[in-house]
């Protein structure tokens, strides 16, 4: 494996692409995958009746690797994303990606670009984008008869500016982001373009995110635009809403884990809105937020203020070392988290 390339500088990097060795590309064509290949252009031919263009045919994942203290490099939790990108093949028409060959293309499209992976001591990571799409022509609605599976990366920091520094957000009723029996516990590209128009709005007006209620009521909280909910309550209980209707996030599921291990008490259920005002903290989870914290939510004439814009409660920071810890390698990965890139 190689060391991180020289000439980076590394502690400016944000949450966008830059180029690096190549990415991965494998196609589906007369019933079956193609083994993959190893990309330099960025750039893809698409044919102008292709299905994820028409009808967004698609489905994505988002994916880290470290290199830890020890200078290992691993992947956190490929074989999660393997699995729900099935589901979402599945859901969706398209052929699914057996879930070790899934967790194989990540390793060898990491290997190939090491040098990109961050040091450690920046607290950078490289970003895996797993993207399935539709590529055949297809004018009537249906299936298309070829995909192409890509992984494209790049090396990441923080998604919002300043780290674990606590944001503002907001909701708007005016908008939602997924129906019941809707796609919104599957990883479509449609949903995120359901939120841009509010999210556009909600950065003009001074929020980095939006958090959405259920569709049907507006009483339940589902999820954050770009990540799950969850909240402290007073008596240091981390809540998380169950909803058929938000994207089963693998941040969260580790979270909820790492919460048990440090005896923190975890509740899977329906949050209603009334409860906002009753916790301690508030967090948006996700591999690219990681743990976010959200001091401040606004609805209409309703501004919640429910930490300090200064502070991270000190059970999120629990959570948010654990978690970090395990991904670089300072704490013991006692589940099987990190996939070794050797
Ligand atoms: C991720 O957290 O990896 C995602 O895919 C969310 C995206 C909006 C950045």
């Amino acid at each position: 494996m190689k060391g991180p390339k020289k000439g980076i500088e590394w502690e400016k990097l944000g949450f966008g692409f830059s180029d690096v060795n190549c990415h991965l590309r494998m196609t589906w064509k007369n019933g079956r995958w193609s083994k993959p290949k190893f990309v330099k252009d960025p750039s893809i031919t698409l044919h102008i009746g292709a299905a994820c263009l028409h009808y967004g045919q698609e489905c994505f994942e988002g994916i880290k690797a470290f290199r830890q203290k020890s200078g290992k490099i691993v992947i956190f939790r490929p074989d999660e994303n393997g699995k729900r990108m099935y589901r979402t093949a599945e859901r969706t028409c398209m052929p699914p990606i057996p879930v070790d060959t899934f967790v194989e293309c990540c390793r060898a499209v990491v290997k190939r670009n090491s040098e990109f992976v961050p040091p450690y001591e920046t607290g950078g990571s490289m970003y895996l984008r797993p993207l399935l799409i539709g590529t055949g022509p297809q004018i009537g609605v249906a299936p298309a008869k070829e995909y192409t599976f890509l992984i494209m990366v790049m090396p990441v920091g923080s998604y919002y500016k300043g780290g674990i520094k606590p944001v503002r957000a907001v909701i708007f009723d005016e908008w939602d982001r997924a129906a019941p029996h809707g796609m919104g516990d599957v990883k479509v590209g449609g949903n995120y373009a359901a939120g841009i128009f509010a999210h556009e709005k909600a950065k003009r007006e001074g929020w980095p995110v939006e958090l959405y209620l259920d569709a049907a009521s507006h009483r339940y909280i589902e999820e954050f635009a770009t990540s799950n909910f969850a909240g402290i309550s007073k008596s240091g209980v981390y809540v998380t809403p169950d909803s058929p209707s938000i994207l089963p996030s693998i941040t969260n599921m580790s979270l909820k884990q790492c919460a048990k291990d440090l005896g923190i008490k975890v509740e899977c259920r329906p949050v209603p809105y009334s409860e906002l005002k009753k916790f301690d903290a508030v967090a948006a989870l996700g591999t690219a937020v990681v743990i976010t914290p959200v001091w401040e939510i606004t609805r209409g004439k309703d501004v919640i203020k429910i930490s300090s814009p200064n502070e991270v409660h000190p059970i999120l920071q629990k959570l948010y070392d654990r978690v970090r810890g395990i991904q670089y390698g300072t704490i013991a990965d006692k589940h099987g988290w990190c996939f070794e890139v050797k």
